[in-house]
């Protein structure tokens, strides 16, 4: 067993390292406050390679493996994860579900501009009735012959307004269940399809979530991805894959809280000393790295399994529910370090904090994650 990371996983992580300290973190805290998206960072992601990289070279992506992904999650998510966020659901879910199971013509078609960043992709699944309950789905697609008329709304999708392409899930056939399920690509600007107001967040504001409504919307047939109802299987396995990017980020934003504490405790004097020098301090900071390298462990893990084309499913639930859970203990322990400076915005970890509650909801809650993990015990 080798815990080493080979020269490249090393270049790719300072790489992203550097970009994140010198172009992510200046803006970071005003981007938070005025809910501002990142377009110029995004854009200048795309160009690095950031948005494409497990995409295979013909595509026009990086060719990486999942650790190189992880590696570079960690360290954009540490500055700033609401570009981590766009990141993860144009990497996992929009180009990996294209790459694995779209035809040549849409790879063709959308992966090439979506995986060098030239546009972003979002997701559609959640909807105000179907989160975690995922095979309950209201919107509808219609086969109708050459095409299919999709009509409903969904909740929650990050790149809302920003995507030009949209990988919807919807139901054809709904005596069917999960096997009457269909994922659709849909373009931007599609007669009927309208992007809801933007969700004004606690955390993860920069990034722009959006309601999306598609009313008597016509996708044409070579849109669907995979055979006639694979829909619900596309989701869930994309998604799978999906919750390894969001553990990293998870994983991230504990490191960067964890980062800021330590250095402050450092400099902070209190009772004549640094506090650092305080044995209770020592100790939350002996437990919050130790819960990172976990986290650490765990995500690194999935992300082999995944490369090593091992089933990652367990993995990569096990990955997410942990680093979420950790990033949310230890940036709440990160602002307790600060004391009052910790709550006020100069100081980031407050962000942090915000930024980490999402993690243990989206791309299935911490219950899901204990459904799928618990269900693989008892099998
Ligand atoms: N990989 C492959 N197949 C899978 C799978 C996986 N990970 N999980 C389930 N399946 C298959 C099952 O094998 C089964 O197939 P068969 O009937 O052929 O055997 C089928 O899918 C149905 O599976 P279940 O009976 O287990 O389905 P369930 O209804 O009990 O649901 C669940 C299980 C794990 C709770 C699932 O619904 C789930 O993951 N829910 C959470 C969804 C989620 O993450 N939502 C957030 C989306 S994020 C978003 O939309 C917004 C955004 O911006 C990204």
């Amino acid at each position: 067993m080798l815990f080493n990371l080979t020269e490249e996983h090393l270049m790719i992580q300072k790489a992203a390292r550097d970009f994140a300290n010198d172009v992510l973190k200046p803006g970071v805290i005003e981007r938070d406050e005025h809910q501002t998206f990142p377009a110029e960072e995004i854009k200048q992601m795309g160009e690095l390679g950031f948005l494409g990289m497990m995409v295979s070279t013909k595509y026009g992506g990086g060719g990486m493996d999942c650790i190189s992904y992880v590696l570079a999650m960690e360290e954009i998510s540490k500055v700033d994860a609401s570009c981590s966020v766009v990141m993860s659901v144009n990497n996992s879910l929009v180009c990996w579900g294209l790459e694995t199971f779209g035809t040549e013509a849409q790879k063709e078609k959308y992966l090439k501009r979506l995986a060098t960043g030239q546009i972003i992709g979002a997701f559609c699944l959640s909807e105000p009735e179907a989160g975690s309950d995922a095979t309950s789905q209201r919107t509808t697609a219609i086969d109708m012959g050459d095409h299919y008329l999709l009509n409903g709304t969904k909740n929650w999708i990050t790149n809302g307004s920003s995507a030009s392409v949209y990988l919807v899930i919807a139901q054809t056939d709904a005596a069917k269940g999960h096997r009457g399920i269909n994922a659709l690509i849909v373009e931007k600007g599609a007669p009927g399809f309208v992007v809801g107001p933007k969700e004004n967040k606690m955390g993860i504001r920069g990034s722009d979530t959006h309601s999306l409504m598609f009313t008597d919307v016509k996708v044409p047939k070579e849109n669907r991805i995979g055979e006639d109802g694979f829909g619900f299987k596309f989701a869930m396995q994309t998604l799978t894959g999906g919750r390894i990017g969001i553990a990293s980020q998870a994983l991230g934003i504990a490191s960067g809280a964890y980062e800021l504490a330590l250095a402050y405790s450092k400099e902070r004097k209190a009772f004549g000393k640094p506090i650092s020098q305080h044995q209770i301090i020592q100790f939350k900071l002996a437990d919050m790295a130790t819960e990172i390298e976990a986290a650490r462990l765990l995500c690194l893990k999935a992300a082999w399994l995944k490369d090593q084309h091992l089933d990652y499913t367990t993995a990569s639930a096990m990955a997410k529910v942990f680093s979420s859970e950790t990033a949310m203990k230890t940036t709440v322990e990160a602002v307790q370090i600060h004391g009052g400076y910790g709550f006020v915005k100069e100081y980031h970890v407050e962000r942090l904090m915000r930024d980490a509650k999402i993690t243990q909801i989206y791309e299935g809650t911490s219950e899901v994650q204990r459904i799928v993990i618990s269900r693989a015990l008892l099998a």
